[in-house]
């Protein structure tokens, strides 16, 4: 066995020992053999806790195949671990846009029943090149906001050709996921790559949504002055509400030290800004795509570029200052760290195995379009994942439960 795969097989052996859930759900999958047979393409950050989830499928009788949803997220050991499983892989780390767009093609060519999306690349290739896929599929999820976007927008249209679980919605996805996954994640892909302190410093963070609040709580938490741009009045004064100064970014570029964009949305910092930024100003992406901090207007004010540490890029600029790009501008958490923990993933992925379970047994009712996971599969993960803590649940007698109900 080479040394690739056996680093890979250790890092996805130490996740799996914090995913009790998803081991619990994977003893009845695997018994029932649920997905027997059926052909589940995953396009998702490929790394260890990714593994765990590919490998309970396989488990459970699926035919796999795994593709990464970001060349920067891939990594090596863990696709050659799931290689040596006997697992399909279509993903290097670091390729071309082209490359990357061929492993996604790839990596649907058996002509999938299920598909299990990270930010709605595979679901747009279905769509919009490979039509007649859609005829066999089941059903997909999506596990991400911004991956959720981009359905709602074919969902207005009338556009979607399957039915599509909102992954990204559910509860016990995003309340632990977005905010406390992404929260500590960030921190970590940042910390590692710089190795600077974060107390002291002023962390603009763009977006007060769901991932920005936990790595504002975080930037806190480490002793920084935390500055919020927002576009929604109510997610502002929520900022507001919890001690951070809320400003436009137009005079939030000049005092930050440390900038994190967590919008989905594109140019949220442009030349404007980089023009009144201060010297040695650090900035990094956290959004799910690679637009949040535009990348060409950076190139335009700036008389060279280098690699100044791996995973930072040096601008300078012509005014003479020097700010400093994290993972190109690509999700710094997973492009320069192993993203969110494993206890975290535990949920998102639970979340992911019952969305499809619940897409098989429910194909002959569910129509071609944008679904929720009920809520009741959202408190089965919540009770699996208390009991696995240790924590007690208390329960209403009957007088209680009269009383608390008006019954
Ligand atoms: N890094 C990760 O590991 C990770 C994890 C989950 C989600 N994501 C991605 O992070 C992004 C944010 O996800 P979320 O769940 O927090 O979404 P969200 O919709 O809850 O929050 C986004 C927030 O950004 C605000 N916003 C939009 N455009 C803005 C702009 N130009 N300037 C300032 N604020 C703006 C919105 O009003 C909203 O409050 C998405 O792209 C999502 O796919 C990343």
């Amino acid at each position: 066995m080479n040394d690739l795969v056996l680093s890979g097989q250790k890092k996805i052996a130490w996740a799996k020992r914090f995913m009790p859930v998803l081991t619990e759900i994977e003893k009845d999958f695997v018994e029932k053999q649920v997905f027997s047979g059926l052909k589940i393409t995953v396009c998702i950050h490929l790394e260890a806790k990714t593994a765990c989830f590919v490998k309970m499928l396989k488990n459970t009788g699926a035919i796999v195949t795994a593709t990464g949803c970001n060349p920067l997220s891939t990594q090596d050991d863990v696709c050659e671990a799931l290689r040596a499983d006997g697992i399909r892989v279509c993903a290097k780390h670091g390729v071309s846009m082209e490359e990357y767009e061929r492993h996604l093609e790839e990596s649907l060519s058996d002509g999938p029943d299920l598909i299990l999306d990270d930010g709605g690349d595979l679901t747009d290739i279905i769509h919009h090149k490979m039509p007649h896929l859609a005829d066999n599929l089941i059903g997909g999820t999506e596990e991400t906001t911004t991956g959720v976007n981009r359905l709602k927008n074919l969902a207005q249209k009338g556009e979607i050709k399957y039915p599509i679980i909102a992954a990204n919605d559910a509860m016990m996805k995003f309340l632990f996921d977005n905010r406390y996954g992404t929260g500590q994640s960030v921190w970590d892909g940042i910390n590692r790559t710089t190795n600077l302190v974060v107390a002291g410093k002023t962390v603009v963070i763009a977006g007060y949504g769901w991932c920005g609040r936990g790595a504002a709580l975080r930037a806190k938490g480490l002793g920084a002055k935390v500055i919020i741009t927002e576009i929604d009045e109510i997610k502002a004064i929520e900022a507001v509400m919890d001690g951070h100064t809320v400003m436009k970014m137009d005079d939030a570029a000049k005092l930050g030290d440390i900038f994190v964009t967590l919008t989905g949305c594109k140019d949220v910092i442009t030349k404007e800004h980089f023009n009144v930024m201060k010297n040695g100003a650090v900035m990094a992406n956290a959004g799910h795509f690679d637009v949040e901090i535009n990348k060409n207007d950076l190139l335009s004010l700036s008389v060279s570029h280098e690699e100044t540490r791996q995973n930072i890029e040096t601008y300078a600029l012509k005014n003479g200052n020097e700010i400093h790009l994290l993972a190109e501008g690509r999700l710094v958490n997973l492009a320069a760290g192993d993203g969110h923990p494993a206890e975290i993933m535990d949920m998102s992925f639970s979340v992911q195995a019952l969305a499809l379970r619940y897409l098989k047994e429910h194909k002959d009712e569910l129509l071609p379009g944008m679904h929720y996971l009920p809520e009741e599969i959202n408190r089965k993960i919540a009770k699996i994942k208390l009991q696995s803590l240790g924590a007690g649940l208390d329960e209403l007698s009957p007088e209680q439960k009269s009383y608390y109900f008006c019954e």
